[in-house]
């Protein structure tokens, strides 16, 4: 175990755990900037996944497991958001096979993470990379859970909970009429112009608001 003598260092703390994996502590800070670096890259590269699924959907359509035709198989089961399997495909090691593999110049070449990234990046022309649909789907995932939707020409706020149940509400402030916006540390709606709170059902959690946001039918 190695402690950081910094208070500033970006590891703070080093260590082996029982299964004798290497551990890191990072500082809350560090973290920060990396997530929101990676966020901010996911910004840059999403535009591009409309092209990808345009030329994955073409390069599935060539006969027989060439390079192209594998490749673009491992990214589109990545993008319907099976990167946790297909982790474990690429990975499997113990008798020698791998369950992707393409057929070039009269061999079989096994499919690795490089490829997969090499094709990722020459289909998109951008640094698009496997590791990019993690942070990509969890944005999706958020975005779905809580967001305000236009609906029959009035904004909705949608909000999943964590049994899954729907709840759908004006996103009108009762207040003033802003339009609130979700606060997931404090799992409620939060009204930015003059401070109500509102619970994901409608709830009035704080005024100045006096009445409960309205419900909606999604
Ligand atoms: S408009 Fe929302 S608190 Fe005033």
């Amino acid at each position: 175990m190695w402690i950081c003598p910094e208070a500033n260092g970006h590891i703070q703390a080093t260590g082996t755990d029982a299964a004798g994996r290497r551990r890191y502590l990072y500082h809350p800070r560090f973290r920060e900037q990396q997530e929101a670096a990676k966020h901010e890259h996911i910004l840059e590269v999403a535009p591009a996944l409309p092209l990808l699924r345009k030329h994955t959907a073409e390069d599935l359509k060539v006969r027989g497991l060439c390079r192209d035709r594998v490749l673009a198989c491992a990214a589109r089961l990545l993008d319907l958001g099976f990167r946790r399997a297909l982790r474990a495909l690429l990975r499997r090691r113990d008798d020698g096979e791998r369950l992707f593999a393409y057929w070039q110049a009269g061999a079989w070449h096994d499919v690795r993470a490089d490829d997969l990234n090499a094709y990722l990046r020459e289909r998109t022309d951008t640094d698009l990379t496997a590791k990019d649909f993690r942070t990509w789907h969890a944005t999706v995932l958020a975005a779905v859970a809580l967001a305000v939707v236009r609906t029959g020409g009035r904004q909705c706020a949608v909000h999943r909970d964590e049994n899954g149940q729907l709840h759908a509400v004006s996103a009108r402030c009762t207040h003033l009429g802003c339009i609130v916006a979700f606060n997931s540390a404090e799992q409620a709606w939060e009204c930015p112009c003059h401070g109500s709170r509102f619970a994901p059902d409608g709830q009035i959690l704080q005024g100045p608001a006096v009445r409960q946001l309205e419900k909606r039918d999604m």
